[in-house]
C-alpha cells in the first residue's frame, strides 16, 4: 500500500475557521507536503447547493433527492481538486454567486450535515488526511491529532476573495464579497447544528497578517511537534 506520508503513523488535521481565511489553500499545501489526501468539505456542502439550483429544488426536496447523489473528489489536470456531481464536474460552478447567496441555508439542514458528515469520517479511516470546514475538529473529528482554528480580519478577507474572483474573471463587488463573507459567517456560527465554533484543543492561527507560505511553515512546526511528542 501507497505510504501517505513519510511519518510512521498517518494522523487526521482538522482545519476550521472562517469563510475565506485562507482554510483551502492551507489544507491544500500542508496535505501535498506530507503527502497526505486533502478534503475541502465546504466543496461538499456547495455541491449539494448546487444541486438544488440546478434542479430547482426546494430544500425539502434536495432533502428527498439526497440518496441519488453521487459526490467525488478527482484530481483534474494541473493538479487541481475536483468535484463531481453524479459525474458532472461543477468545480467552477460551486464558487458561483448564486450558490454563494444559498450554500449556508443549505448547511443548516440537519439531514445535510448528517448525510455529508457519514461520507467525511469515512474518508478519514484510513487517516492521513487535511479536512477543512467548520465543524471538524468538533464533530467530524473530535479525535483529531491536530487541530488548527483560523482567523483574519474581515477586510482582509474580503480583499483576498475579492482578488481571487477578478483573476477567476467572476464579476462580483468587493462590497458585496465582504456583504456575503460577514453574512455566511453569522449563519454558520449561530445556526442550531455543528455551529462554526474553536473546538478546546485546537490552536488557534491568526492569518491576517500571514502569506501562505507563512501559515504553512507554521503549520508544519505544530505537526512536526505533535509527531515527535
Ligand atoms: O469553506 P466554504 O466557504 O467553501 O464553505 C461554504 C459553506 O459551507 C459555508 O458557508 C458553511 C458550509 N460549511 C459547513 O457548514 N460545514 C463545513 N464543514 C464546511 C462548510
Amino acid at each position: 500500500m501507497k505510504s501517505k506520508t513519510t511519518h510512521n503513523k498517518p494522523i487526521i488535521i482538522a482545519i476550521d475557521g472562517l469563510s475565506s481565511c485562507g482554510k483551502s489553500t492551507l489544507a491544500r499545501d500542508l496535505a501535498k507536503a506530507l503527502g497526505y489526501t486533502y478534503i475541502d468539505t465546504g466543496a461538499m456542502y456547495r455541491a449539494l447547493t448546487w444541486y438544488m439550483l440546478a434542479h430547482r429544488l426546494s430544500p425539502p426536496m434536495l432533502i428527498q433527492s439526497l440518496p441519488d447523489i453521487k459526490l467525488e473528489f478527482k484530481t483534474g489536470q494541473n493538479g487541481t481538486n475536483n468535484i463531481l456531481v453524479n459525474g458532472i464536474d461543477i468545480t467552477d460552478e460551486i464558487r458561483s454567486k448564486e450558490v454563494n447567496e444559498q450554500v449556508s441555508q443549505v448547511s443548516t439542514l440537519p439531514e445535510v450535515r448528517h448525510f455529508l458528515v457519514e461520507q467525511q469520517r469515512q474518508m478519514g479511516i484510513e487517516k492521513g488526511i487535511v479536512m477543512d470546514g467548520r465543524d471538524i475538529g468538533t464533530v467530524v473529528f473530535p479525535e483529531a491529532e491536530v487541530k488548527l482554528f483560523l482567523t483574519a480580519d474581515s477586510k482582509v478577507r474580503a480583499q483576498r476573495r475579492h482578488l481571487e474572483n477578478k483573476q477567476k474573471g467572476l464579476p462580483i463587488s468587493y462590497e458585496e464579497v465582504l456583504d456575503n463573507l460577514l453574512y455566511r459567517d453569522r449563519i454558520d456560527s449561530t445556526r442550531a447544528i455543528s455551529p462554526l465554533k474553536k473546538a478546546k484543543d485546537a490552536i488557534v492561527l491568526d492569518t491576517t497578517q500571514l502569506t501562505s507560505k507563512e501559515q504553512l511553515l507554521k503549520a508544519l512546526d505544530i505537526v512536526e511537534s505533535y509527531i515527535s511528542k
